[in-house]
């Protein structure tokens, strides 16, 4: 449930809730965006005869809410429908919750199941977690390797991954905040970088562009989505409405500028996509948090002259899967 409100509510975290009464769902929901009902507001509101909620138990992923944001607080609305049993996966690293709500509901008789699967509920709310504690977005990076890692080759289009991976890709889109790629991939790919094949919104795409060197009629540049180039030589006048320019020394500072400004526009996720040179600057700095690499078992011929080898992340992958002919590998930092 928590999953299914990824990429429409940040900067709030996603949150689930199901209720069970005798050992059935009465209710589900989950926080659908910025503003509007919490999950367990949602939860209870599914459920058509709510005298049997005394006798019922709330699963949350995460928390209850303590504090007046938007809405009032969820941990009240708990106790005036007189849950005796709640379970929830993790504490709510907010300073304005942080246990507060735990406390209040055992105190007023409630027993409360804390850190029930901890785990899967704190990778659901990866993003919440990261920008929380670190002020910046969660960094997803990702890219396509052949066996040979090899990445691509210089002045040419190269296509590794196959169809069911680029759709998943589009997924990942719809459910980030923001999307970048280097220079170098803008020219020879001339990416998109929208969302075509999935449902959900397009993330803000950003491309690194020190010297302006990527001119229309390059997608980013002339399909009328917004894209905030980030250069050193902004020009004076706006060349479109949907262009947007930061501008920032292209040195150690670049990334960090980068995310300190995702971070002021509550954008809670990045996932870079390319080319080699960006990711390794982001793994040089040690700025990210999980790295999702396909890796072509399709025969490709082994051309050195012009090869670009892929980045190489020094952690074994938490997951494989396969995807068809590909393999999909996902690593976390740290
Ligand atoms: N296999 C995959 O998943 C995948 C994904 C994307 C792209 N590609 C391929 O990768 C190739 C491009 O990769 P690439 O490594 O050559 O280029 P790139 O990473 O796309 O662009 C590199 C350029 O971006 C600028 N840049 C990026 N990060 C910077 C930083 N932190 N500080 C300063 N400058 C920074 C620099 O431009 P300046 O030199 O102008 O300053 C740098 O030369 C293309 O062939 C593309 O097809 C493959």
């Amino acid at each position: 449930m928590a999953r299914l409100g990824r990429g429409k509510v940040a900067p709030n975290p996603i949150v689930g809730a199901v209720i069970v009464h005798q050992g059935k769902i009465i209710g589900e929901g989950f926080h659908k965006k910025v503003g509007g009902a919490h999950a367990e507001i949602e939860a209870i509101a599914k459920v058509g005869d709510r005298s049997v909620l005394p006798k019922s138990t709330m699963y949350v992923s995460l928390e209850p809410c303590f504090h007046y944001g938007r809405t009032p607080p969820c941990v009240d609305s708990l106790l005036k429908y007189g849950f005796k049993e709640v379970v929830l996966c993790q504490i709510d690293p907010d300073e304005r919750v942080k246990g507060k709500s735990i406390q209040k509901l055992e105190e007023q008789g409630v027993s409360v199941l804390p850190g029930f699967l901890e785990e899967e509920g704190g990778q659901r709310n990866a993003f919440f977690i990261c920008r929380t504690q670190k002020k910046r977005p969660y960094i997803i990076l990702k890219y396509a390797k052949t066996t040979t890692g090899i990445f691509g080759y210089e002045g040419e289009q190269f296509w590794i991954s196959n169809a069911f991976s680029k759709r998943l890709v589009h997924r990942w889109r719809s459910e980030v905040g923001a999307i970048l790629v280097g220079t170098n991939t803008a020219l020879m790919d001339n990416p998109q970088l929208n969302n075509r094949w999935y449902y959900g919104s397009s993330p803000l795409r950003i491309l690194l562009d020190k010297n302006l060197k990527v001119q229309p009629p390059t997608n980013l540049l002339s399909d009328d989505l917004p894209t905030l180039i980030v250069t050193e030589h902004p020009p004076t006048t706006k060349p479109s409405t949907s262009l947007e320019y930061l501008p920032s020394a292209f040195d150690n500072t670049l990334i960090p500028n980068i995310l300190e400004e995702l971070y002021d526009r509550n954008i809670d996720s990045l996932i870079v996509e390319g080319g080699a040179t960006t990711l390794q600057h982001f793994l040089n700095l040690d700025l990210w948090d999980e790295a999702r690499v396909f890796t072509s078992n399709q025969p490709t011929s082994f051309k050195e002259s012009n090869a670009i080898l892929a980045p190489i992340i020094r952690t074994p992958p938490a997951k494989i899967f396969p995807i068809r002919e590909d393999t999909l590998e996902i690593y976390y930092a740290n």
